[in-house]
């Protein structure tokens, strides 16, 4: 297998200014997810709860994510939907339709996007969290949310390769695998939360996710970017499946994590530390 390019940048994804336009296959990632509480403090600068300032905050990466991936290139959103019971009144934040609508309003192609269920043993009684001692009398229990999507859009028509293009044919995947990973509704546990303090909160997905998503809609030695990079686990399944990759992350203490997530191949990827200026986004 090759080795291809893998970087890391620290820094803010709203200005992906290492990135040449055009040069990346696949997108995954997961972003914070507004109206999510782990997540408000990332968006102080947007003025802490705001539902649409928070989706303009993911809108300036979503904008980079256009620009960077090729023609026929794949972004694969991971993303839940968020309750929130504020001045007494319960709403629900939809977030997998608003970025559908804002993937849709930059002309991107919506593919039917996956389910991921996360086992769960807590349903909900008035907003309240767990149903308690009200045991089952109706009618005020609501749905838990025990599903997150994992959105697929499109760049353009979709890519065309050479007739028996090599690298197409040794990335395949079997029947198994294809059978279990096109159907809608995906069952994988989520990850294992063991990292402590402030790093408990980046909420990684598991392995599985990324590994099945670069299997699907990228071939070897393509380029596979990850925007929220978090602990870095699209960067260790990009790797394991002998992809390039380059992904940002904010937070400067996530780089020991990435590398620990990473293991001994982390020796392959280059740290690289955005310029201090570009970190200021112009509106
Ligand atoms: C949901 S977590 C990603 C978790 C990741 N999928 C994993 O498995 O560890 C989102 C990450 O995006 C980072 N982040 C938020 N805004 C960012 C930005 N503008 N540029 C780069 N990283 C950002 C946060 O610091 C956080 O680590």
């Amino acid at each position: 297998m090759t080795h291809p390019d893998c970087k890391v940048v620290i820094g803010d994804s709203r200005r992906m200014t290492e990135v040449t336009g055009e040069s990346v296959h696949l997108v995954v990632t997961s972003p914070p997810y507004p109206m999510v509480s782990i997540w408000d403090g990332l968006f102080d600068e947007v003025s802490a709860t705001t539902y649409d300032l928070m989706h303009e905050y993911l809108n300036q990466t979503w904008r980079e994510v256009a620009r960077v991936l090729i023609q026929g290139g794949i972004a694969c959103i991971n993303i839940g939907d968020a309750t929130r019971t504020r001045d007494g009144v319960f709403h629900l934040y939809p977030n997998h339709s608003r970025v559908i609508e804002n993937f849709e309003t930059m002309g991107f192609i919506t593919l039917p996007y996956i389910l991921w269920k996360k086992p769960t043993t807590k349903p909900h009684y008035k907003g309240k969290g767990a149903f308690l001692g009200s045991g089952f009398l109706p009618p005020n229990a609501y749905v838990t949310i025990d599903m997150e999507y994992v959105l697929i859009f499109r760049k353009g028509s979709p890519r065309t390769f050479p007739a028996k293009d090599p690298m197409r044919y040794k990335s395949r995947f079997s029947k198994k695998q294809r059978d279990e990973w096109f159907s809608q509704v995906w069952t994988v546990p989520g990850a294992r939360q063991s990292i402590t303090g402030v790093e408990r909160r980046i909420a990684s997905f598991p392995d599985e996710i990324p590994r099945r998503l670069i299997s699907m809609f990228s071939i070897l030695d393509d380029v596979v970017l990850d925007p929220f990079l978090g602990s870095g686990t699209t960067l260790k399944a990009a790797i394991g499946l002998g992809r390039g990759f380059v992904g940002y992350e904010k937070q400067t203490q996530m780089k020991d994590i990435i590398r620990e997530r990473v293991g001994p191949q982390s020796r392959r990827v280059r740290f690289l530390e955005q310029a201090k200026e570009i970190l200021t986004v112009v509106e």
